[in-house]
């Protein structure tokens, strides 16, 4: 059987990594400034989070809903206390997609309404209500244009009041930081403005941290740099550090009943231990100290860069933006300089996205990289 072709790949099989490094089928290391789209938060391979695995598969992997999971309380228990959300309630899943499609679902549900508001060039995952929410219509077949979504752009709060007032939206789900998109971000009056108007009109702010939750922007998530409090807050990416698992934050006035929301595999047991560990690595390493602190080198560093336009982001959620496509240069930073970076629906922009263990020596190894292939480009090589 052939493999179902979808995705345009680099020509590298990292069959090995260990903290920022990944290592190729021929030896070869790399420097990971990508985390495999943001999702490696604790660093490849950290050896707590493989002994807690273990350990867990040792003893049960998984079982349904059914039955009880202590561990699915401790993990909320912790999360509740690293996040500052205690008095939220969290409903696990397995994916992105999946904790925001959950997201919509639950906040039709609670309003009764059904038409939800995004914003243009945000990214929310590929199923149902969570692509229909996504504004690229590449990724979105006849059957999810079924769904009512409005596309406003970023920071015209007016036009937001203009389609809440028309009484019959669900949720307004938004980036905090844009990923996919290119790093754009609502401005600090433009998020508590929103957070007043979904208030006056009932409406249900989901905030979309599926992958600049977790630190990785220097606060544990990234609205709590705007200091407003959403009523649903998706993660995902690095909450397992590759284990696939995800869930929603859910404010205490939406309350649960049974078979609202369901799944198989959520919160299983190997999930759940995967999920503790990396909180217990985020907590005992100071990472999101680490994460804000890293992203202010960066930008001192990366701003200064020939042909850069801008450094777009915050913590270690960043994109570079030169003046030119990037494309041949991440080649380049993967081929002959061995450092994975992204590519952005904006051409022009390099995210950054490594793993919140990512230190001063990285940032300049990668400085030093692009310096050199600026330099190769033209005299010529
Ligand atoms: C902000 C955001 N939301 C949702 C998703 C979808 O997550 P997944 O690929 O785990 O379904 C992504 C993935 O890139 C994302 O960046």
């Amino acid at each position: 059987m052939k493999l179902f072709d979808v995705y345009p790949f680099y020509d590298v099989e990292p069959v090995n990594a260990y903290d920022c490094i990944v290592v190729d089928k021929n030896g070869i290391e790399y420097l990971d400034l990508y985390g495999g789209h943001a999702v490696i938060s604790i660093g490849h391979s950290h050896p707590h989070y493989i002994k807690k695995l273990k350990e867990q598969a040792e003893k049960i992997g998984f079982y349904s809903n059914a039955v009880q999971n202590g561990l699915q309380s401790k993990l909320a228990d912790k999360l509740g206390k690293l996040s500052g959300y205690e008095d939220y309630q969290l409903f696990l899943c397995n994916s992105g997609a999946e904790a925001n499609e959950n997201a919509l679902k639950l906040a039709s549900f609670y309003t009764e309404k059904s038409r939800v508001v995004a914003f243009k060039n945000g990214f929310h995952g590929r199923t149902s209500a969570a692509v229909a929410a996504t504004d690229n219509p590449k990724i979105n077949a006849p059957l999810n244009n079924q769904q009512d979504v409005t596309f406003l752009p970023l920071n015209q709060i007016e036009l937001v009041k203009t389609e809440l007032e028309k009484g019959d939206v669900c949720a307004v789900i938004i980036e905090p930081i844009q990923g996919v998109g290119g790093l754009d971000e609502g401005t600090t009056e433009f998020f508590t403005t929103l957070e007043i108007l979904c208030h006056e009109f009932g409406v249900v702010l989901i905030l979309d941290e599926v992958q600049s939750g977790y630190g990785r922007t220097g606060k544990f998530f990234a609205h709590q740099h705007h200091g407003i409090t959403p009523d649903i807050i998706s993660i995902a990416k690095g909450m397992g550090n590759g284990f696939p698992v995800g869930g929603i934050l859910i404010a205490p006035h939406i309350e649960p009943s049974y078979g609202m929301l369901g799944t198989t595999f959520g919160g299983n047991h190997l999930a759940c231990a995967a999920a503790l560990a990396v909180l217990e690595v985020i907590e005992a390493e100071n990472l999101i100290d680490n994460a804000g602190l890293t992203g202010e080198y960066f930008l001192s560093k990366a701003s200064s860069l020939e042909g850069v336009q801008k450094v777009k982001g915050k913590g270690l959620m960043l994109g570079v933006e030169f003046d030119f496509e990037v494309s041949e240069l991440r080649k380049k930073l993967i081929y002959d300089q061995h450092i994975f970076t992204g590519g952005a629906m904006n051409k022009k922009l390099l995210r950054i996205l490594p793993p919140l263990t990512v230190g001063k020596k990285e940032i300049d190894q990668f400085i030093e990289a692009v310096q050199s292939v600026l330099i190769q480009e033209k005299v010529g090589l």
